[in-house]
């Protein structure tokens, strides 16, 4: 490939990543506040349930369990909740070995309702 063609291929890929940066972020009609109760809770339930639930995290997901205000809030805090949804270097990626992520407006609702202080 000539010098120019090579050139004229990194701005190209250039624009298109700029462009897919752009529309990432998604038209969520978040809610005002996110509360546990009302909206965080049945999303945890229906994409973390299967491992974290009370009565199967023992043997589905060993020492750790997501079942509730408390534990979810501690997992907020340290980091381990996005770091594991969204994928980030150093977190075990969830849901767990499966390649895909939670859809990204799930994503950005926890975002916030963490970003907000995690209200009951
Ligand atoms: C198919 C089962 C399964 C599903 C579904 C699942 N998890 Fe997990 N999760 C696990 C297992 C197993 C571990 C423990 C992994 C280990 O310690 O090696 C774990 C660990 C974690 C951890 C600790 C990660 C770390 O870096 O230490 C977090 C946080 C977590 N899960 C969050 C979630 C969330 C949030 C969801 C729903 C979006 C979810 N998990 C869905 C099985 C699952």
């Amino acid at each position: 490939m000539k010098r120019e063609r090579i050139l004229q291929n990194i701005s190209l890929t250039s624009i298109l990543l700029l462009l897919v940066s752009c529309s990432k972020v998604p038209d969520c009609n978040l809610p005002e506040t996110v509360h546990y109760n009302s909206h965080v809770a049945d999303l945890i339930e229906i994409h973390c349930f299967k491992c974290h639930a009370q009565d199967v995290y023992k043997e589905k997901a060993s020492r750790v369990k997501i079942f509730n205000y408390e534990t979810l809030r501690e997992m907020g805090e340290s980091g381990q909740l996005m770091g594991s949804v969204t994928h980030k270097t150093g977190y075990i990626a969830m849901p767990y070995k499966r390649e895909s992520k939670i859809d990204s407006c799930t994503i950005e609702l926890l975002k916030k309702w963490v970003e907000t202080g995690m209200q009951k």
